[in-house]
């Protein structure tokens, strides 16, 4: 199964185009399941209930995931490859993408740690690209902190062997060619 993360939020979103380009050129002949993030409802763990935290927590130290904020850890975990697609917000990601991986990054369910305190990753894909598009140019990698980080988050966390990034830079400048930017993201991706 083909796991893509949605979180593009804007009427007419380039992100979401060329994840659509991408998943065109991609032809990926199982299923593919998509997570919507403009229509659920995910916020930060903390913020999911007075117990959510202390839950989490009993959940980890129990080994009992059946509690519905996992729900997103299980499918994340049960994918063979996975697609995320955002903005790039703030030299970031958007918070409920954020508020998503949380989610996704629980103990237990996506990953574990040994006795040696190393991580031992619970996820299936073999296969991560990070799609993204921004208004202004290219960053250095120490200002990224948007594919930065679920680079990171896909290789310490998940040992995922390939991780890639499709990026179209320059949207917003005066009379940028959106169309050619975004063909050129997907060819040099
Ligand atoms: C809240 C917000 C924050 C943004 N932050 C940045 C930024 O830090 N750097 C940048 O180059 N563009 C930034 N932009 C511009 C977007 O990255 C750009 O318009 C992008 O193509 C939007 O994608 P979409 O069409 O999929 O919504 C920001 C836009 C918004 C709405």
């Amino acid at each position: 199964m083909l796991l893509y993360v949605n979180g593009c939020f804007r009427e007419g979103s380039r992100t979401e185009r060329l994840a659509s380009m991408w998943l065109e050129r991609r032809a990926y002949e199982g299923e593919t399941c998509r997570v919507m993030l403009s229509e659920l409802d995910v916020c930060p763990l903390d913020a999911l209930g007075p117990h959510a935290l202390a839950e989490y927590s009993r959940a980890v130290k129990q080994g009992d995931y059946t509690h519905p904020m996992f729900t997103l850890a299980k499918q994340f975990a049960q994918a063979d490859e996975i697609l995320v697609a955002a903005p790039f917000w703030n030299y970031g990601i958007p918070a409920k993408l954020h508020a998503y991986l949380e989610l996704v990054c629980s103990q237990g369910v996506t990953f574990d740690v040994d006795e040696t305190g190393a991580y031992v990753s619970l996820v299936g894909a073999k296969r991560l690209t990070y799609v993204t598009t921004a208004g202004g140019a290219k960053v250095d990698a120490l200002d990224d902190h948007a594919f930065g980080y679920v680079h990171t988050l896909a290789q310490r966390f998940w040992h995922i062997p390939r991780i890639d990034c499709v990026a179209a830079w320059g949207l917003d400048g005066l009379g940028a060619n959106v169309d050619a930017l975004l063909q050129k993201a997907l060819e040099e991706g």
